[in-house]
């Protein structure tokens, strides 16, 4: 198999967590890039259910080697409790993980100022999923962060003073809450020291070494391209670059090492926390559009990692063209087709309208995105049943025709097409 990046192309929860899991029988590496425990990776395999923040979602698979990248940034308690839960249900971890030894800590000052900044925005909160990922971030552009490899220097003490003195002054002086306690970090770093140290790595290393002996890869990103911090709905979107360049740079390798960049979407659209969303209808604020509620309820659209209720609407190509042009998508793996079943019509947005102009791709400015409205095709639904189908030839006239709609307006085509959350549901094109 070729070297895939996976990436989501909408605003996260497309499905690459199920996408990594299955196409990991054909690789021998799978390595996360970025992001962090803010994710919320869902395997499904038969009636049981994995929910993955840090590890990456190769593990479920004996021989696959799982990387964790110094782009990523990683919460001690979280890690080790996914480690632990994995192990009790009789995964071999220890042996098949390692992780970046330049990877950034998230450490409890991190997310007491994701929590005390959002508090303070008020009605103008980003929604984040309060991990602390923002302020982490934060911290390694600014030069004060704690990476993992810091855990056997002789200047952690110094290192420690300074990064928890400037969140500590944040918090008491500026949001006007509490510190946070040294003694609280130690806890985390003592932990990091037993359990991280050991898996610690140089992951470019690594991996070249595994290139050169023929392995075959798969980098799965975090998030999705609209969250992505540059190319998003700035400032409503996460810390990390989410694109597929982000691979390079999160990992350590060169573009030669990528073949192939796979973006997943939803054949609808979701979003979690707030900031513009053009074909939004449903939401828990009020906005109650029926096809929007029958996809927040056939979709059980609640966040994976936090919990709540997602924002639901049509699908959305200027979304995704957007995301196929700033991430190299070479092609798409279009999940939860079967959610739209028993709709008697469907919307794609193919442009937005604003002030009688009209807008082919995403503009820079939120406020402008705010005010775009969509231009909807409508293409006739389907009553079947979807749920579960593995050959395309089986699928109703009107799903296919949705599919070739969404290859054109989008200009790329579908390689899979994922028709239920088990690893099993796939059709392969
Ligand atoms: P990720 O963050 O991109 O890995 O996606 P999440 O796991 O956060 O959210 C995707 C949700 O949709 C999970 O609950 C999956 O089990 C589920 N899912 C994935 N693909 C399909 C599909 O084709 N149909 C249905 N009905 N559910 C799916
Ligand atoms: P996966 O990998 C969906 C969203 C949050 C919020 C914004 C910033 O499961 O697709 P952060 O905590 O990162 O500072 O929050 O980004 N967000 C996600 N939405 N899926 C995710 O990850 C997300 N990770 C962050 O809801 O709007
Ligand atoms: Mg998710």
């Amino acid at each position: 198999m070729a070297n895939i990046v996976v990436i989501g192309i909408q605003w996260g929860d497309e499905g690459k967590g199920k996408i990594v899991d299955l196409l990991t029988p054909d690789a021998d590496v799978v390595a996360r890039f970025q992001g962090g425990p803010n994710a919320g990776h869902t395997l499904v395999i038969g009636n049981k259910k994995t929910v993955l923040h840090l590890v990456p979602s190769g593990i479920l698979h004996h021989n696959t080697l799982c990387l964790i990248g110094n782009g990523t940034v990683v919460a001690p308690e979280t890690i080790v409790e996914e480690m632990d839960a994995l192990m009790q249900a009789g995964i071999p971890v220890t042996d098949r993980l390692r992780i970046s030894d330049r990877c950034q800590l998230i450490l409890p000052y991190h997310r007491s100022l994701d929590a005390a900044r959002e508090k303070a925005r008020g009605k103008a909160r980003i929604g984040t999923t309060g991990r602390g990922i923002g302020p982490a971030y934060e911290d390694k552009t600014a030069r004060r962060g704690i990476r993992l490899i810091d855990l056997t220097s002789n200047d952690l003490n110094a290192k420690i003073c300074e990064s928890l003195g400037w969140a500590n002054f944040l918090l008491t002086e500026y949001f006007k809450t509490d510190a946070v306690r040294r003694a609280d970090v130690d806890t985390v770093l003592d932990l990091a020291r037993e359990r991280l140290l050991p898996l610690i790595a140089d992951v470019s290393l690594l991996l070249q070494e595994r290139h050169k002996a023929g392995d075959s890869m798969l980098f799965e990103g975090a998030q999705g391209t609209m969250l992505d911090v540059d190319f998003g709905t700035y400032p409503f979107v996460t810390s990390s670059n989410t694109v597929s360049g982000a691979a390079m740079a999160g990992l350590g390798i060169g573009p030669a090492m990528i073949d192939e960049v796979l973006g997943i979407c939803k054949a609808y659209t979701t979003r979690v926390g707030a900031g513009p969303f053009p074909t939004e209808l449903y939401n828990a604020e009020g906005m109650n559009h029926s096809a929007g509620r029958h996809l927040a309820e056939r979709g059980q659209e609640f966040g994976a990692t936090t919990g709540r209720p997602r924002r639901t609407g049509w699908f959305d190509a200027v979304v995704v063209r957007h995301a196929v042009r700033v991430a190299g998508v070479t092609g798409m793996a279009v999940t939860k087709l079967d959610v739209l079943d028993g709709l008697s019509d469907v919307n794609l947005c193919v442009a937005y309208e604003r002030n009688g102009e009209r807008l082919q791709s995403i503009p820079a400015d939120a406020g402008i995105l705010d005010e775009c409205v969509p231009v909807y095709e409508t293409l006739p639904g389907w009553s079947e049943n979807t749920f579960g189908l593995t050959d395309m030839a089986q699928l109703p006239n009107n799903a296919k025709a949705l599919l070739a709609r969404i290859e054109e307006v989008c200009a790329c085509p579908v390689k899979m097409l994922s028709t239920g959350p088990d690893r099993e549901h796939i059709c392969w094109l």
